[in-house]
C-alpha cells in the first residue's frame, strides 16, 4: 500500500501568507505543516510516499524534506500539479506511480491529534473500496458531509449549504485501484475542480464505502482560524499520538 501527500493548491484563504511561500511550508506550532501529515504516514507504516505539490515555490519542498531521512525514509517521491484543479486531478497524477496498489491518500493541511495507524491497517488487511474518516464538527458547511444510516454512509456531499449531519469528511482517504479510473471520468464542479467527494460517491453507488469515526481532534489549517486552532491544539497535545486503545 502506497502513502500520498496532496500539497498542491494555491492557499488562496492565507493570502498574504501564501504570497511568497507554498501554504505547506508554513508554521503550525514548531513544525512546517507539511511535517504532520508525513509523519501521519510515517506513523502508520508507509515506506513509499509521493507528495503532490505545485505553484512556485515546489523546489522548496526538497530543501525542507529532501530524501526523507529526517523521518525515517531512504526515499521520498515528489510530483508537481500545474494550476489547482482539485484534490483529485491531484491524486490523479500518481496514477503510474501507484500502479494499481492500494493507497492512502492524505491532505497536506489536515492534521490529526491520535496516529491512524489502527484504522490504517485494517483498510491494509481488506483493500477493497473506499475507507473514508469522518469527524463530528459544530461547522459542516466547511467540509464534505457524510449523512449515516445505522452507522451507514448513505449520502456524501461537498461544502452544502445545508449540512444533513455534522458529520465532516475528514482529509485522509484510503482507496483501491479504481480510484483512479473513478478520477479519469469525473467533470469539473461548479468550482472548477475534480472534487475527492465525487470519488467517494462513485464508491458509496457501488456499495463500497466505508467510514471509520475518529477519537480525538481533527482540524485542518487552511484558514486563518483553523491554522491559529491547529498550532494551539499541537501545542497542548502533539499531533499523531498512540491511539487511546492502542
Ligand atoms: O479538510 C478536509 C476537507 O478538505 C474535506 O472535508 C473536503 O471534502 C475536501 O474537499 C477538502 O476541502 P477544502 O476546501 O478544505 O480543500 P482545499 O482546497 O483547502 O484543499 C485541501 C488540500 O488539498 C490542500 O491543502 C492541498 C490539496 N490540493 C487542493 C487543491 C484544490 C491539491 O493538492 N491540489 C488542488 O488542486
Amino acid at each position: 500500500m502506497k502513502g500520498i501527500i496532496l500539497a498542491g493548491g494555491m492557499g488562496t484563504r492565507l493570502s498574504p501568507l501564501t504570497r511568497v511561500t507554498n501554504k505547506h511550508l508554513l508554521p503550525v506550532y514548531d513544525c512546517p505543516m507539511i511535517y504532520y501529515p508525513l509523519r501521519m504516514l510515517v506513523t502508520a507504516g508507509f515506506e513509499e510516499i509521493m507528495i503532490v505539490t505545485g505553484g512556485d515555490h515546489a523546489g522548496d519542498f526538497l530543501k525542507l524534506l529532501g530524501n526523507g531521512s529526517e523521518f525515517g525514509l531512504k526515499h521520498l517521491n515528489y510530483t508537481y500539479q500545474k494550476g489547482h484543479g482539485g484534490i483529485a486531478e491531484a491524486l490523479g497524477l500518481c496514477a503510474h506511480w501507484v500502479d494499481r496498489d492500494p493507497c492512502c491518500v492524505v491532505l497536506g493541511d489536515n492534521i490529526f491529534q491520535y496516529s491512524l495507524a489502527p484504522a490504517v491497517e485494517q483498510y491494509r488487511q481488506n483493500p477493497v473500496g473506499a475507507q473514508i474518516f469522518i469527524k463530528e464538527v459544530p461547522d459542516p458547511h466547511r467540509f464534505g458531509v457524510a449523512e449515516l444510516a445505522d452507522n451507514r454512509v448513505i449520502h456524501v456531499e461537498e461544502k452544502p449549504q445545508n449540512p444533513r449531519s455534522n458529520w465532516a469528511i475528514t482529509g485522509v482517504y484510503c482507496y483501491d485501484a479504481r480510484v483512479f479510473d473513478i478520477i479519469d471520468g469525473l467533470e469539473p464542479s461548479a468550482r472548477g475542480e475534480l472534487e475527492i467527494t465525487d470519488v467517494n460517491r462513485a464508491y458509496l453507488e457501488w456499495g463500497d464505502l466505508r467510514a471509520a469515526q475518529l477519537d480525538g481532534w481533527w482540524t485542518d489549517a487552511g484558514t486563518f482560524n483553523s491554522l491559529l486552532r491547529a498550532g494551539q491544539l499541537v501545542a497542548e497535545t502533539g499531533a499523531n499520538q498512540p491511539a487511546p486503545s492502542a
